[in-house]
């Protein structure tokens, strides 16, 4: 195959090197495009068929439904990996030896204690503020209380910025959940692991002894590895685009965040379960449900299914699934809102409507289901999504700062007036 692409705009031919990947993934290098051409760009609105980087974190291939971070396959690291050796291994390339694990978590420690004053911001959000709006809120705030922006060029400095969020985020993320419960703010304990203590910081009662659910445990753990990282996703381009303009990694973060909480991307596992609910309030009736999606004239859609990526199936859904089975099991708990799911999938696999568009369950299908059974509430599904996403956020800024890449801005093309004159607003 040749190594060049070559694009002919009327009489003119332009020429354009390709790039291809570890994978043998293949993109046209169009860098030149503009000033060859003296003007003509491309367009490709939602980046359909655009890359906007060369990564070297994730590998996903939607049509195999293969996830790989750093090399490592989803499968492998959700069965044999806890979630902070894959954060470690996101962010730093490889997995940690014991060593480097334990030098990571206890720097981790020794920045998690977040300014009292937060707590002052937080009483001052009305109980039923939705937790992601409160986890932005404080994660923007967490770039007043540590102003110093962070100076990549030294790896210390990186370093220490790393550590900070990756120590401060959960209590941020306990506390949004603790303000919606109406629980005393706590700080959890430096002497139990990455996960116990979100476990501590979100689910302890000021009037009870607090144990660790190993169940529960071992399936946040893997949860958060799945939600790790999906390399230029809706949130994570944006915290490499709102970074490239080198503002500090926590304001990138908490764009990220927001980017995180529409219904089109992390907010779905919330959207899932209050579609589940509604359906069984309405009867269970899935066929009703499954007409309504396909449906041109109806704006519902099945939440949970589809994706732009995998178009064949997705595959930490194959994993969660297997997880809400062995959760729900061992937990002893009959939800109904499962039995829905199933027949909704089932239904969803065999209908043509679905077959012909690729539409498969999600990783935010089951999710909501394993979450409820922890006893999260539905409205933290999302803020969950963002403490597992965190690690592949912070590799992302990372690496983008690290590559110099420049200011993301993309270019349009104009449909608007043609000049026009002004006219004074007497004679309007
Ligand atoms: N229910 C019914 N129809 C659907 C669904 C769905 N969930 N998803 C896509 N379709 C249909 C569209 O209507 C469209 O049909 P058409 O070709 O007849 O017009 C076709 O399938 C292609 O859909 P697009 O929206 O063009 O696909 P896109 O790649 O832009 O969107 C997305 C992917 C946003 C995930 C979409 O499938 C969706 O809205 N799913 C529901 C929300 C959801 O679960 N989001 C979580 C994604 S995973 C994550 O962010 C972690």
């Amino acid at each position: 195959m040749s190594d060049k692409a070559i694009l002919q705009v009327g009489d003119n031919s332009y020429e354009f090197p390709l790039i291809k990947g570890t994978e043998n993934e293949i993109a046209i290098n169009v860098k030149t495009l503009r000033t060859a051409s003296q003007g003509i760009i491309t367009i490709d609105p939602g980046f359909k068929n655009t890359g906007s980087c060369e990564s070297a974190i994730t590998f996903l291939d939607g049509e195999k439904g293969i996830l790989r971070y750093r090399g490592y396959s989803i499968e492998e690291l959700a069965n044999k990996a806890s979630f902070l050796e894959v954060a470690y291994a996101l962010i730093f390339g490889d997995l940690p030896n014991k060593e480097q694990l334990d030098t990571f978590h206890s720097d981790i420690k020794s920045k998690s204690v977040v300014d009292e004053d937060v707590k002052k911001i937080i009483d001052a959000f009305p109980k039923n503020a939705h937790p992601m709006g409160i986890l932005s809120s404080l994660t923007s705030a967490l770039v007043a209380f540590n102003p110093s922006s962070v100076n990549v060029d030294s790896e210390e400095e990186m370093y220490r910025a790393i550590v900070k969020i990756m120590g401060k985020f959960p209590v941020l993320v306990a506390w949004a959940m603790r303000k919606i419960e109406g629980l005393p703010l706590n700080y959890g304990s430096n002497s139990l692991g990455y996960i116990e203590n979100v476990m501590k910081m979100m689910f302890e009662k000021p009037n009870e002894e607090f144990e660790i659910n190993p169940i529960i445990k071992s399936a946040l753990d893997k949860l958060l590895i799945l939600h790790a990282d999906h390399e230029q996703n809706c949130s994570t381009s944006t915290v490499r685009v709102v970074g490239s303009s080198h503002a500090g990694l926590f304001a990138s973060i908490s764009a990220g965040i927001s980017a995180l909480w529409g219904p089109l991307h992390g907010g779905a596992n919330q959207a899932v379960l209050e579609m589940l609910e509604s359906i069984k309030a309405d009867g269970g009736d899935t066929k009703k449900y499954m007409a309504k999606a396909k449906d041109k004239n109806d704006p519902f859609r099945l939440m949970g299914f589809g994706h732009r990526v995998y178009k064949n199936f997705d595959p930490r859904a194959k994993i969660i699934k297997e997880a809400a089975d062995e959760v729900l099991n061992d937990l002893g708990i009959n939800d109904p809102i499962l039995d829905i799911a199933r027949a909704l999938e089932q239904e969803a696999l065999s209908d043509p409507y679905f077959v012909e568009r690729k539409l498969y369950p999600n990783v935010d299908f089951y999710s909501g289901i394993i979450y409820r059974a922890m006893g999260i509430p539905v409205e933290m599904f999302t803020v969950m999504f963002a403490l597992g996403r965190l690690p592949g956020w912070i590799a992302q800024w990372k690496e983008m700062r690290l590559r110099k890449e420049p200011i993301g801005r993309p270019r349009q093309i104009y449909i608007g007036e043609n000049y026009r004159e002004f006219i004074p607003i007497g004679k309007r």
